[in-house]
């Protein structure tokens, strides 16, 4: 239990991560340069935000008349219930605001509206925000958030970290529109997964290194290189992240550039290709392709690619057979009492019953056996199943 507390603590901390303003432009620009309309009199929602702190706010508001928005609301989470060990101190854009209310400060969350030219100075703006306390702390789970859901169009946000599943399932059963970032592991979790299946989502137009950073509060213990300080901004680049979306963009329609199994096997950069060609899965009809940029563009059969192919994804192009794990796909075969042999020791393991596997060269690293082969197997990365359309 106290291990359990240690690891929520933990992951929790990781909500506190602000996305960097020219992420957020890049990102956006992506769906303007594919459709200027594509916010035109919508109402935009961005739940688990603060703009004292985010840049999601500030981005549409300033870009408010640009997008044509009708309305854009966001919300705030108490401070009270987050999890962060800094000082709380209102800010001053809130005490000096007439809807300052000391005993609400730390409780309720806030909603931030955007809609008219309150200070009628001609365009609608970020100095026309207006806001207020919640009733609740802003938790997206409750009903008041759930209503603003319901009223919007199209819902963009980077989530807590610690609820993304939760935050999928809010998102997926509205059945709205949206854009938000998400851990690259998220594309194995089924409900996603299905999801880029079937063509109602995708990618947004990068992942990994393409997002460059987030900002931490003062209280996260910066580590190693990957940490940095930026015009006073604490940023800590993750690498780990993707955008996640169902609005369309341009990048999605552009095709990979390929070359043949045969030019391949013969000019590949990568000396896997070249020395071990293209094996077959032992328990599934597909050939292992470990590397997207080593995808036959001339074979006609289910290929096994890295998961991070989706990133290439373009739907005119590829089809999308099954996940190559957790059960997504038939296999053909059934060990019988499978055992892994991981760093040396042995264990019954039934784990290489429902992943793609491929027959071993030498017994390095970790591999299985069982009652049924007579050689060893072992397990590639996370695969994707998929086939040329
Ligand atoms: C990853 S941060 C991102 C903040 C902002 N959207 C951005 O991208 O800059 C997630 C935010 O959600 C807040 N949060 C955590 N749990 C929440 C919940 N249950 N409901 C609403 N917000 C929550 C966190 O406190 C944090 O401010």
């Amino acid at each position: 239990m106290a291990n359990n507390n240690l690891k929520q603590a933990k992951k929790a901390k990781n909500d506190e991560f602000y996305t960097q303003w020219c992420d957020i432009e890049k990102e956006i620009m992506a769906y303007i340069d594919y459709n200027p309309n594509v916010f035109r009199d919508k109402t935009v929602l961005l739940p688990c935000d603060d703009p004292e702190w985010s840049n999601f706010t500030k981005f549409f508001a300033q870009n408010f008349e640009f997008f044509g928005l009708k309305k854009l609301i966001s919300t705030s989470y108490a401070y009270e219930s987050k999890n962060i060990e800094q000082y709380y101190q209102p800010s001053l854009f809130e005490q000096n605001s007439p809807n300052y209310d000391v005993d609400k400060t730390k409780i309720k969350g806030k909603i931030f509206t955007l809609e008219h030219d309150t200070n009628k100075n001609g365009v609608i703006d970020i100095e026309d925000l207006e806001w207020s306390y919640l009733e609740g702390d802003g938790d997206f789970r409750s009903n008041e958030v759930k209503k603003l859901r319901d009223e919007a169009d199209i819902i963009i946000t980077n989530p807590p970290f610690s609820l993304f599943r939760d935050f999928l399932a809010w998102v997926f059963e509205a059945n709205k529109s949206f854009i938000m970032i998400g851990n690259i592991n998220c594309l194995t979790y089924k409900e996603v997964f299905l999801k880029i299946k079937e063509n109602d989502a995708w990618l947004g137009t990068g992942m990994g290194r393409w997002i460059s950073g987030f900002i931490v509060p003062e209280s996260y213990q910066l580590y190693g290189s990957e940490a940095r300080i930026e015009n006073g901004n604490r940023i800590v680049a993750t690498n780990n992240c993707l955008w996640l979306t169902n609005l369309d963009h341009g990048k999605r329609h552009q095709p990979l550039e390929l070359m043949t199994m045969a030019d391949n096997i013969k000019h590949s950069k990568h000396k896997e290709i070249r020395t071990q060609k293209y094996p077959q899965y032992d328990n599934f009809q597909a050939i292992e392709v470990p590397f997207t940029d080593a995808i036959p563009s001339d074979y006609e059969g289910v290929m096994g690619v890295p998961v991070t192919f989706l990133d290439k994804y373009n739907p005119e192009q590829f089809e999308i057979v099954a996940l190559g794990n957790l059960n997504g796909f038939p296999p053909n075969k059934t060990y019988i009492n499978p055992i892994s042999h991981i760093n040396g020791k042995e264990k019954k393991n039934e784990m290489i019953n429902s992943v793609l596997t491929l027959k071993g060269n030498d017994k390095k690293g970790n591999f299985y056996t069982a009652d049924n082969i007579d050689y060893h197997i072992y397990a590639p990365y996370a695969r994707i199943l998929i086939k040329k359309r």
